[in-house]
């Protein structure tokens, strides 16, 4: 019952709404579930402008300044997806408070993703407290690491789980840090590899999501297998050929992929 993930980074442009949208999409539209997106960037959001929600009646900051239900502020973008879009909020929110509002309307939802601030003040700590469990956004480069290190550190302290890493635009170029690099300085497991495609910027300039853009690129396929983890569906299969091959001959299984089958066992159990 409406389990409530949170996206974060201390780093602007590094994938939290793109991740948010592609997941939650995916979730609601393969998987079945039902889900909520909830824009918490409460300084600059822009989750709803990715699906075409330009100037919403009401949004995030009427509830949170008391002056509208949290039902009242939900629009549907297709019958299992819905979204929460946010407004400016220019003065200080208590951070307790989006956890509190959420509470209301959660279990009508399989999955709430919040789609958080990268300001390390009560913005991203809304998210922290909201949240069952986080996935951090990172990307393979030492500026964005050391913003992760701190992302893990706070949420650490806040005593929210830390599910795993998401590491996005990835080029596969060797200047790139590895898995094993970030893994190691940040003692948390990836458990998505999502590539840099052009086609993202694409479906934007669309509003569209990706798999309703160009659903046979690659990172569709990693969203399906981060989103299959998340729930637990151990029937899930990459019907990639190259992924079909190398379970056949059971060898070079990906790091991420033992990481996310340790994540999809635990989360079939609940
Ligand atoms: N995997 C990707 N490949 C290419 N472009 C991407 C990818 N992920 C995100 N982007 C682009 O990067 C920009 C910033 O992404 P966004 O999700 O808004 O970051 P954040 O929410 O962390 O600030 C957007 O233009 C988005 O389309
Ligand atoms: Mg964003």
């Amino acid at each position: 019952m409406g389990q409530t993930i949170g996206i974060i980074a201390i780093k602007g442009g590094v994938g939290k709404t793109t991740t948010t949208l592609n997941l939650g999409a995916v979730l609601a539209n393969e998987f079945d579930k039902k889900v909520l997106l909830v824009d918490a960037n409460f300084s600059a959001p822009n989750l709803g402008l990715h699906l075409g929600l330009v100037e919403p009646e009401s949004t995030l900051h009427d509830v949170l300044l008391k002056r509208a239900d949290f039902k009242d502020v939900i629009y549907e973008y297709d019958k299992n997806l819905h979204i929460v879009p946010g407004s400016l909020i220019s003065r200080k929110v208590n951070p307790h408070l989006l956890k509190e509002k959420l509470a209301g309307i959660k279990d009508r939802y399989d999955i709430v993703l919040i789609d958080s601030s990268p300001a390390l003040n009560e913005e991203i700590l809304s998210t922290m407290i909201a949240a069952d469990q986080l996935l951090v956004v990172t990307s393979p480069d030492y500026p964005t690491l050391s913003t992760t290190l701190r992302a893990v550190k706070l949420a650490k302290q806040k005593n929210t789980p830390i599910t795993g890493l998401i590491l996005n635009k990835v080029r596969n170029k060797k200047f790139e840090l590895t898995l094993e690099d970030i893994e190691e300085a940040s003692d948390t497991p990836i458990l998505a590899i999502l590539p840099d495609d052009i086609k993202m910027l694409e479906a934007l300039s669309q509003t569209k999501h990706i798999a309703e853009h160009a659903p046979k690129r690659n990172i569709v396929y990693e969203y399906r297998n981060l989103a299959a983890c998340l729930i637990g569906k151990k029937d899930h299969k990459d019907n990639r050929f190259k992924r079909r091959l190398k379970r056949f001959f059971k060898k070079n299984i990906p790091k991420e992929e033992v990481n996310r089958l340790q994540v999809m066992y635990e989360n079939s159990k609940k």
